[in-house]
């Protein structure tokens, strides 16, 4: 069987192992999965593309924002390809893509270029995004990965996929080594693996979707902090919307969840 096809019927079957213990948090203790690597040679197209949604859902955190819950365009639930010509027919687009593939891209590369009506940062008038550039730390996707979400994306709504199979794969970026969830092993990865600062500013993150966690621990104790993250909505903090993800604590494992909340209640 193809390599991807294992890799992804073992990040399956993990996901599954993960909901499976979710109502047991926190008491649970994880083992680290053994690392999976992809042989580009191998890859099919329904492969890339099965690893373009894997991306969606995970590494490239995505889902964070573009859900149901208005934060921005739920990209799952529209159709894309019309969306995508639409938005360039808008007298407002100044971009440079003259088709899907290029619209997408230039939105995850670029996304203040064009802003989609309503989305934009708290009194910019729509002319910043508050999404973040997605080859940029936190988000850090390779070239070959951008082109798997793309690929997805064409797909997804019966389109047709523009984007070609990747040939060879750089050194600096084996995009596809990423796909199985590992366990974060400190506080820093499991804030980046978990797309914390993708909202939040902390460690080299200035996003202002939620509050800064660099003070946090001036204000809350651990056990709110800890509270926060495992029922967000709970008490939603002035001024911010409700749309931190409320399933933080189906994802994670305890001892992510602890490393994380001991190191925000000494970030002071
Ligand atoms: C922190 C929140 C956030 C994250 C994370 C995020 N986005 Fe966005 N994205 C937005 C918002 C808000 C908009 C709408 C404003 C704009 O046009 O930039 C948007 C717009 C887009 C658009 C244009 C949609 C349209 O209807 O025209 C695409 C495509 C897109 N994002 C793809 C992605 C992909 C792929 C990822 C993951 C690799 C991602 N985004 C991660 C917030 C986010
Ligand atoms: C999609 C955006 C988003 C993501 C991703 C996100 N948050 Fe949040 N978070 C928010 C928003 C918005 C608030 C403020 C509203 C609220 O309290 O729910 C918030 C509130 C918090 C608070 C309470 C802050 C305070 O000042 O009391 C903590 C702590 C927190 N988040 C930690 C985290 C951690 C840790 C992660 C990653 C595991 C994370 N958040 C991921 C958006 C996000």
């Amino acid at each position: 069987m193809p390599t991807i096809v294992k890799v992804l019927a073992f990040s399956l079957g993990l996901a599954l192992v993960f909901t499976g213990i979710a109502n047991l948090l926190p008491q649970v203790e994880g083992q680290a999965p053994e690392e999976v690597k992809v042989d580009i040679g191998a890859l099919t197209m329904d492969g890339f593309i099965a690893l373009g949604e894997n991306i969606f859902k995970n590494k490239g955190t995505c889902t964070l924002c573009h859900n149901n819950m208005g934060r921005a365009p739920n990209i799952l639930e529209l159709e894309m390809n019309g969306t995508c010509e639409e938005r360039m027919a808008d007298e407002r687009y100044k971009g440079a893509a003259s088709d899907v593939e290029g619209y997408l891209r230039e939105s995850m590369l670029d996304p203040s270029i064009y802003v989609v009506k309503g989305y934009g940062k708290k009194g910019s008038n729509d002319t910043q995004s508050p999404m973040p550039t997605v080859n940029k730390a936190p988000i850090h996707l390779s070239d070959i990965e951008i082109d798997a979400v793309i690929a997805f994306i064409q797909a997804k709504d019966g389109g047709d996929v523009t984007v070609a199979l990747p040939t060879d794969v750089p050194a600096a970026a084996p995009a596809v080594e990423a796909v199985a969830p590992t366990i974060a092993a400190t506080a820093e990865e499991a804030i980046a693996k978990f797309g914390c600062s993708a909202c939040h500013a902390v460690l080299d993150s200035v996003a202002e979707v939620g509050p800064s966690l660099k003070d946090i621990g001036a204000r809350s104790s651990a056990q709110e902090i800890r509270h926060s993250i495992v029922n967000p909505n709970a008490i939603v903090v002035d001024g911010f919307a409700p749309i931190m993800p409320p399933d933080f604590a189906d994802r994670m494992m305890a001892k992510e969840l602890e490393m994380m909340v001991e190191f925000l209640a000494q970030s002071k």
